[in-house]
Order: structure tokens, then C-alpha cells, then sequence
């Protein structure tokens, strides 16, 4: 069999994804859109190369389990599952490590992390080669099927992406399972690549669906999942006592505040989309008075922006 890659291919594909592009690779699932999981601006891209409509955390893919192991606490369930099932068709989601170098945007400023080590040897060269993990969700524009081929990826995404890796076609070509080992009950979010039944034989009995109760582990059930502890205005446009500000350009920004932050001085909204989670969870102490933000064009990544912005302010569940 001729190979379709090569390690001048791989090479040229990691320094590519170093310098915060973005690179389409095979897994055994299907083809993900990569970007470096720990450069916000490279995660705000696969947002925004995706059109997806808002943040919903990504999946951050790792070379093997010791790579994993520095990213998110692994309890004995996750180690005896990740034993049996990785490299595989398995995303865990886990408490993110303390030191966790991952962008709060790849997880939708959630606590917790998705991470997976497929089992395709493109994908596996590639995460060793770039020497970073990698957030890949499918590489298909937003609400499109999911790509199983390297033709099927330049069908939805070329001209958006720096480079596509081909793999040949995806093995498994549905999704990973998500299996979200945070809290005290293993559960099922998204049904996938490893059937329930067989991580019962692991872990014994699994839920499925969200319940209740984890519905801050579920994001996008409900309207508020992540919010500061501070209160957050919308559309301001003037200072109120006590308020930091979170600041978009090109125009000044409004006097007054507390203290200022730029999502972005240019008012490049893939830079402020990349900033924004970050910027929030620095502005939320307790000696501001609360978070204003200025109105944020509904256009292009602004509208995954406003639609997070609006569950942060949404009412909270008590
Ligand atoms: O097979 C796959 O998993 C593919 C290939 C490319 O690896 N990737 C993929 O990624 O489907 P993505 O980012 O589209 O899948 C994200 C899924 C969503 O259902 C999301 O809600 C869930 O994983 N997810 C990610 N992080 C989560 C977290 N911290 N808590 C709960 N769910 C999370
Ligand atoms: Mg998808």
C-alpha cells in the first residue's frame, strides 16, 4: 500500500499548527479541524473557520495518557477506562488539572475538559510531532455533515485552513463517545464510537442523557452554564460606581470604570472571542462591583460572543 503522508508532511503541519493555524487531520472517527488547544486565537479560529454559532466546548486531543495526565485529574475510574479504551473512539470529560495549559475558550470556560487519544497513526504522529494538544472538533461547517475523507474536508473548509492531512477514509466515521467521568455518576453524554454496554463492563452502570443535577456539566440545557460570580451588564455604554470594563475597538472606549480590558483594541472579533473567557474569569473579584461589557456586533464570531455573553447574564439558577 502507498502511504499518503509523509514525515516532511507531518513536519510541515506541526509548525503550522505552532504558529496558531489550523490543520485539518484524519482520526478514526472522523477528520478534525486542529488548532493548538493552548493558543486562544488559534481555538477562536476553529469557531470561527467552523461558522459555529456559539462556544460549545471542544475536544482536546492528546499523543498518549501521560500527555493527558498533565491537562485534567484522572481518578481510578478515568485510568481503568482510558487503559481499556485509548487509543479509541472515547472523549473523557474530566476536572481540569490546576496548571492546565488548555484555553478556558476550548472549554467554554467550563472546569471540566474533554480530552481523547485517537487511534489513527497520522493523528498520533501529529500530536508528537506539534508537541501540543490539539482541539479538534469535526472539520465540517457548522450544522454540515461530518467529513470522512480528506475530499470531504476541502468540500466544507477550503481556503479556511492552512493544510488538510490525508488519512485515507475514517474507520469508525461517527463521532467519538463522550463519557463524562466528573462527577460521582459516570454518564453518557453523547452517544458514539464505544458502545455504552461495553464501558458498563468497566465501570458498571452508566446514565445517559443530562440529568438535573449536572446540568453545569451540560452546556447549552441551560441558559446560564457559564457565569462570574459578579453581576454582568450588557451593551454598556456609560460607567457605573465600582464596574470594570471589558472593552471592544476601534472606537474609544468609555470612561469612568474601575478598570479596562480589551477583548480587542482593533475590534477584530476572532481576537476578542479568543480573549473573552479569559478576560471574564480576571475580571470577576470581589472588589469590582461587576462586569460591563460594550455592545458587541452580532457578526461573524460576534454572535457566538453576545450568545455567550447573554447566558453569563442570564438569571442563575440558585
Ligand atoms: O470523534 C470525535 O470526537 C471528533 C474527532 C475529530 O476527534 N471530535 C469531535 O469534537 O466531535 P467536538 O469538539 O465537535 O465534540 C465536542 C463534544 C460536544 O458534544 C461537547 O458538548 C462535548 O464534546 N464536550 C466537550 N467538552 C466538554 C466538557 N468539558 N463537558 C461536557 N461536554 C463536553
Ligand atoms: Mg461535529
Amino acid at each position: 500500500m502507498t502511504e499518503l503522508w509523509s514525515a516532511e508532511r507531518i513536519e510541515d503541519a506541526a509548525r503550522l499548527l505552532c504558529a496558531g493555524e489550523l490543520v485539518a487531520f484524519p482520526t478514526e472517527t472522523v477528520y478534525g479541524l486542529g488548532g493548538d488547544a493552548t493558543n486562544d486565537l488559534a481555538v477562536a479560529r476553529i469557531f470561527e473557520a467552523k461558522g459555529r454559532p456559539r462556544f460549545n466546548p471542544l475536544i482536546t486531543h492528546v499523543p498518549d495518557l501521560a500527555a493527558a495526565r498533565g491537562l485534567a485529574l484522572f481518578d481510578a475510574r478515568a485510568e481503568r477506562i482510558a487503559a481499556r479504551f485509548w487509543p479509541g473512539p472515547l472523549s473523557l470529560v474530566l476536572p481540569r488539572a490546576p496548571a492546565s495549559p488548555v484555553s478556558l475558550l476550548a472549554s467554554a470556560g467550563l472546569d471540566t475538559l474533554a480530552l481523547r487519544m485517537p487511534a489513527h497513526p497520522l493523528a498520533l504522529a501529529l500530536l508528537s510531532a506539534t508537541g501540543r494538544p490539539l482541539a479538534a472538533p469535526s472539520a465540517n461547517r457548522s450544522g454540515r455533515l461530518s467529513p470522512t475523507s480528506a475530499g470531504d474536508v476541502i468540500d466544507e473548509l477550503g481556503g479556511r485552513i492552512a493544510a488538510v492531512l490525508d488519512g485515507g477514509r475514517s474507520a469508525v466515521g461517527i463521532e467519538s463517545t463522550v463519557l463524562d467521568l466528573s462527577g460521582a455518576e459516570p454518564r453518557v453524554l453523547r452517544p458514539g464510537g464505544v458502545a455504552a454496554e461495553a464501558l458498563e463492563e468497566v465501570l458498571g452502570h452508566i446514565a445517559t442523557g443530562a440529568a438535573a443535577s449536572d446540568a453545569p456539566r451540560s452546556p447549552g440545557l441551560l441558559a446560564s452554564h457559564y457565569a462570574p460570580e459578579r453581576p454582568l451588564r450588557l451593551e454598556a455604554r456609560e460607567a457605573r460606581p465600582g464596574e470594570a470594563l471589558l472593552a471592544l475597538g476601534p472606537g474609544p472606549a468609555p470612561e469612568g470604570f474601575r478598570e479596562l480590558r480589551w477583548l480587542s483594541r482593533s475590534g477584530d472579533l476572532t481576537e476578542a472571542a479568543a480573549n473573552l473567557f479569559a478576560a471574564l474569569r480576571a475580571l470577576d473579584r470581589p472588589d469590582l462591583a461587576g462586569i460591563a461589557v460594550m455592545p458587541i456586533p452580532e457578526r461573524g464570531l460576534g454572535v457566538a460572543i453576545n450568545d455567550r455573553l447573554r447566558r453569563a447574564a442570564a438569571p442563575r439558577p440558585s
